[in-house]
């Protein structure tokens, strides 16, 4: 989400102190991590060589990265999508489209929440594509499982901001927020639609009731006047980045669940105090004043409500049927994503950021294996099992430290009594483990092809001002206003050991700016980007990073780029897509064979005034609309491939 200046625990648009000095610093703390890349280079090499992708190569006289096809667009801000040549792009769905067979059209001048029910919700930030059927690879016709963040009263109605909202425009918005899915198909044309009367069509919400399972289920702060056991909670919201699991389910992360909580001062006990403290619900009114309407926001009316919200939540877009849950055991904090990846032996392994300035990366390991095939043996598979957050150590090294009640400092003498203390408090867990304070993490994900973990710190404008963290070598720059995207290798290449090592991938900025780095490519080649975000990878491993935060930080749109991250095209970042004034780039989603790629486009116009949209986006009229758009080569190749290849793992049959 675009970030909010009044509010301490979001980046400020502020002036950066002179970078002067800062490269020269800068090269030498690369100059370590260079050479221990020589090292990991040979032994990946060796392994690469070992595997059907590294005998292709091998075949094919070559071991490099395929690279990536395309011209790179430049910066500036187009006014409409500009996506690089022989590419096309198209709106799917916007906010407000119907998605049930009784949903009326979308009608900006008479919105109510009966209609937002049943169409398209706002602010679309996850994107996951699932086929159709289940079970299939099937490239053309899916189900699109969306977050819906929040919402922009501002240009939504022809009120100043939230806090100007009647009760009925709240509620449109309660009703906005949350996640969908959708039936899609794609005709022989490449052009993908709606299939609006799907069975699988649905919409979760602020007013959905959800079950609370893992650890924290009927611990006492879960309980609340509308359920005294603690075993469910009403709503979601603030749902952001999210992962598909491997059995056909979505895990969404609730973020910016503070915003909707009020008068945080007003708790007594010391352990509540302490709680909404670290988590900052505001002491008074709340950002989006729902409060004034539904005194469950408010905490002198239910002091236990902010505990309801900060988790993951997983629901099943193959069963509209099944009631959505609030995993626990993946603990609470501003969740940035829940991305998932099978470890060696079988564990399901999962990575989250805590996405705000000096917080933690975080991933948990299930207890249970995970058994292909079964979807009810994998049905609870993450009620169980070991939360960690990240130490990392400046000489490329870290650790996994477990955030298990009873261990170390997670004790009664640190107010914790179960572990349900411990994931309803998991800032101060791991607070009290030493965990490291990184750049407002965002996406974390696990590269297919080379098993390497992706962790991209977005900004974070406060490094190293007084009484706040130093820069280190894993956040190194003071005032970081760009970015970085740190690449992590997991002991043995398994994804739930204990231990790990970190590289630094990028520094971001615009190139000619001596503090960035492109993972030692030339940097007279490279893209100019800021404010890393979401990211994907391609059926070859290439890195995909979408943006947030480029029209303030480096005077261009926020955009759409692909990065190699083996061989002779490593760090060689390029351009591919350009969005509209005023939203940032979510989702990003491949198809499985990679010829399509879905794109959220979200909040354009952010920050106009009602009437005076800086873009009427997508539909050049009435309101400016969160849309989906599905992104495909003219000539229908895999996206970013070079005219007439084809992905080597494609070739493979891999996917
Ligand atoms: Fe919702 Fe951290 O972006
Ligand atoms: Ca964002
Ligand atoms: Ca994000």
């Amino acid at each position: 989400m675009q970030q909010n200046p009044e509010r301490a625990y979001y980046e400020e648009d502020e002036v950066i102190r002179s970078q002067n000095g800062a490269g020269e610093t800068f090269e030498s703390i690369l100059s370590q991590r260079v050479s221990r890349r020589g090292i990991l280079k040979s032994s990946l090499l060796a392994g690469l060589v070992a595997s059907p992708l590294g005998r292709l190569a091998q075949a094919a006289g070559e071991v490099t990265s395929p690279g990536l096809g395309f011209e790179p667009l430049k910066g500036g801000s187009p006014s409409q999508i500009e996506v690089a040549k022989g590419y096309k792009s198209q709106v799917v769905i916007r906010w407000g489209d119907p998605i049930k067979a009784a949903a009326p059209a979308f009608d900006h001048e008479n919105l109510s929440a009966s209609h937002q029910k049943l169409q398209f919700g706002y602010n679309n930030d996850f994107v996951g594509y699932m086929p159709l059927p289940f079970g299939s690879q099937s490239s053309r016709h899916g189900l699109l499982a969306v977050n819906h963040e929040y919402t922009n009263p501002e240009i939504m109605f022809p009120v100043k901001g939230p806090r100007d909202m009647n009760k009925s425009q709240t509620e449109v918005c309660m009703e906005a927020e949350g996640f969908a899915v959708v039936e899609v198909k794609m005709a022989e044309d490449g052009a993908w639609t709606l299939v609006k009367e799907s069975p699988f069509n649905a919409r979760y919400s602020a007013t959905t009731d959800f079950l609370v399972t893992g650890p924290a289920k009927g611990n006492k702060r879960m309980r609340t006047k509308r359920d005294a056991k603690g075993e469910t909670a009403l709503g979601t919201f603030a749902n952001c980045a999210a992962g598909k699991t491997p059995w056909g389910t979505v895990l969404s992360a609730e973020e910016n669940f503070q915003d909707y909580y009020a008068n945080g001062e007003s708790v007594t006990s010391e352990m509540d105090q302490k709680s909404h403290k670290r988590y900052g619900i505001p002491g008074k009114e709340s950002e989006y004043g729902w409060e004034r309407f539904f005194p469950e926001f408010d905490l002198r009316e239910e002091p236990n409500g902010p505990y309801r919200h900060g988790w993951v939540v997983e629901f099943d877009p193959y069963d509209p049927t099944w009631q959505p849950r609030k995993r626990t055991a993946l603990g609470r904090f501003r969740h940035e994503a829940a991305t998932t990846h099978v470890s060696k032996n079988k564990r399901v392994v999962m990575y989250s950021g805590d996405d705000a300035r000096f917080e933690y990366v975080y991933k948990f390991v299930c207890e249970k294996p995970y058994v292909e095939g079964n979807r009810t043996a994998n049905r609870d598979l993450v009620d169980s099992g070991v939360l960690y957050v990240a130490k990392f150590h400046e000489d490329g090294k870290g650790e996994w430290l477990p955030l298990v009640f009873g261990q170390g400092p997670l004790t009664q003498a640190n107010g914790f009594y179960d572990q349900g203390d411990v994931m309803i408090d998991v800032r101060i867990a791991a607070d009290l483990l030493g965990a490291t304070k990184m750049d407002r993490p965002e996406d974390i994900e696990v590269n297919p092809v080379n098993q390497k973990v992706y962790v991209v710190c977005t900004n974070n404008s406060q490094r190293g001002n007084e009484g706040r963290a130093e820069p280190d070598k894993m956040n190194p720059r003071p005032q970081n206003r760009h970015g970085h995207i740190i690449e992590i290798t997991e002991s043995g290449d398994d994804h739930a050991a204990e231990t790990f090592e970190w590289e630094m991938f990028m520094v971001c900025g615009d190139p000619s700016d001596p503090a960035t780095y492109f993972a030692g490519y030339d940097k007279t080649k490279v893209s100019s980007i800021s404010c890393p975000d979401n990211i994907t990878f391609d059926n070859d491993g290439n890195l995909w990073i979408a943006t947030d935060g480029q029209e303030s930080a480096l005077n261009q749109a926020d955009g759409f780029y692909a990065c190699p991250v083996e061989g002779d095209q490593r760090g060689h970042l390029q351009r591919f897509m350009s969005t509209v004034p005023d939203s940032e780039v979510c989702g990003p989603e491949f198809t499985p064979d990679g010829t399509t790629l879905f794109l959220a486009i979200q909040h354009p116009a952010e920050g106009s005034e009602f009437g005076a949209f800086s873009t009427q986006w997508p539909d050049g009229k009435g309101l400016p609309r969160p849309s989906i758009v599905a992104i495909r080569a003219e000539d229908g190749r895999v996206i970013g491939s070079a005219k007439g290849t084809q992905s080597r793992r494609s070739l493979l049959g891999l996917r």
